[in-house]
């Protein structure tokens, strides 16, 4: 299937199904040298995997990620880096009577419809399994724009169904099953997703992604802006409706009094580009916010057809995320370095050289 490598110069290339042995990735041109084991992958991996609390689904994977090339005494070589996570719980029964059937929601019907054929096992490659590798590949950027530049790339959400959460402490975001950075919220948040699974139901999320320390001059106009490729690769996260960078939709209202970002000696005095202008990163910290739809899996009967077009009625009783919003924290921080990583080393190869005098003002307030 055409469509399965992310990237540039940090190529990564993604393979497998959610019910197949095992899924896994090859990234390209990692620069050589930067230490690297599989524990540097594993918290990430931790993170975004499920089973972990009652609010996400239960199927059980370790998720226990495998280095198989590219790394040699601790260190990255330049060459390929290949890594493995095996599929261990899959139940592929309960997806026998889906094989005619779409669900609404899932990507049954235009898989069928391009391709002829279709895996419905756990969703196939459509499946949300396929973002393991991603996380895998987006610690490998992360370690190294961290040692780079001192980049920081975190995520919290931001809103669960009707429950906005406002920001309050990062050390809050690790603290509970939902990425929440607002303790006060959990226990509502606790009671909505225990309500919501007695229902059968779902619900969507924003989940808001952070970058500190990026460099200033990442992106390249006119069609490889940093802002569009974040887009594109927030919009390849399953079940992402909406992406805004900065201010996004809330420009609308906002005048140009307000939105234009002043500078100042001491920095910008405000983010509302939200670390890109012009396409090209200002050095400010890149604010990615995102949408997520409601899982799509529900136990509630809902209309569909059959391959012959005949009416059905479809509900699911698999084992599925009330909200997958939940999970896609990490997914998103990964899917953003993967983009910073890829234009920080096209930033090397052609502007390395490129000298100005003017004080890098965003640096010196993040410092
Ligand atoms: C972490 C994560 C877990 C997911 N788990 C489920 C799930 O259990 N059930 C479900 O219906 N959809 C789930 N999804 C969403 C589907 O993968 C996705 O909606 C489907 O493949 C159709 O693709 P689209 O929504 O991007 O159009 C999950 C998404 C993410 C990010």
């Amino acid at each position: 299937m055409a469509g399965s490598t992310f990237g540039r110069l940090f190529a990564v290339t993604n393979f497998g199904e959610s019910h197949g042995p095992m899924v896994g990735c090859v990234v390209d041109g990692c620069p050589p040298g930067l230490t690297l084991c599989a524990a540097d992958l594993q918290p990430d991996l931790d993170r975004r995997r499920p089973g972990t609390s009652r609010h996400v689904t239960q199927r059980r994977e370790p998720d226990l990620v495998q280095i198989v090339s590219g790394v040699f005494e601790g260190k990255t070589t330049g060459t390929p880096i290949g890594l493995l996570i095996q599929n261990e719980d899959q139940r592929s029964k309960d997806y026998d009577n889906l094989v005619q059937t779409f669900r609404p929601g899932h990507a049954d019907y235009t898989y069928w419809h391009k391709y002829g054929l279709r895996d419905p096992r756990g969703g196939g490659r459509a499946s949300a399994r396929l973002t393991a590798p991603m996380v895998a590949a987006g610690a490998i950027a992360k370690k190294w724009l961290l040692e780079q530049y001192g980049c920081v790339i975190r995520g919290y959400l931001g809103q669960l169904g009707p429950i906005e959460i406002p920001f309050a402490r990062w050390e809050d975001v690790s603290a509970n099953p939902f990425f929440a950075p607002n303790a006060a919220l959990v226990a509502p948040l606790e009671d909505y997703l225990d309500e919501l699974r007695r229902a059968g139901d779902s619900v969507g999320a924003r989940i808001h992604v952070v970058a500190e320390r990026v460099p200033v001059g990442l992106g390249e106009p006119l069609y490889d802006k940093l802002d569009a490729d974040i887009a594109s690769a927030m919009m390849g996260i399953n079940a992402v409706k909406g992406v805004e960078i900065g201010a996004g939709f809330r420009s609308v209202a906002q005048r140009g009094s307000e939105h234009g970002d002043e500078l100042t000696p001491e920095g910008f005095a405000s983010n509302h580009a939200g670390g890109v202008l012009g396409g090209i990163s200002t050095g400010q910290p890149i604010l990615v916010s995102l949408a997520i739809k409601p899982t799509s899996s529900i136990r509630i009967p809902r209309r569909s057809i059959n391959s012959e077009g005949t009416a059905q009625s479809v509900h699911t009783e698999g084992r599925h995320d009330p909200c997958v919003g939940i999970r896609a924290t990490p997914i998103a921080e990964a899917m953003l370095a993967l983009v910073l990583i890829d234009h920080a080393l096209a930033q090397r190869a052609q502007c390395a050289d490129v000298k100005v005098s003017t004080p890098d003002i965003a640096r010196k307030a993040q410092s």
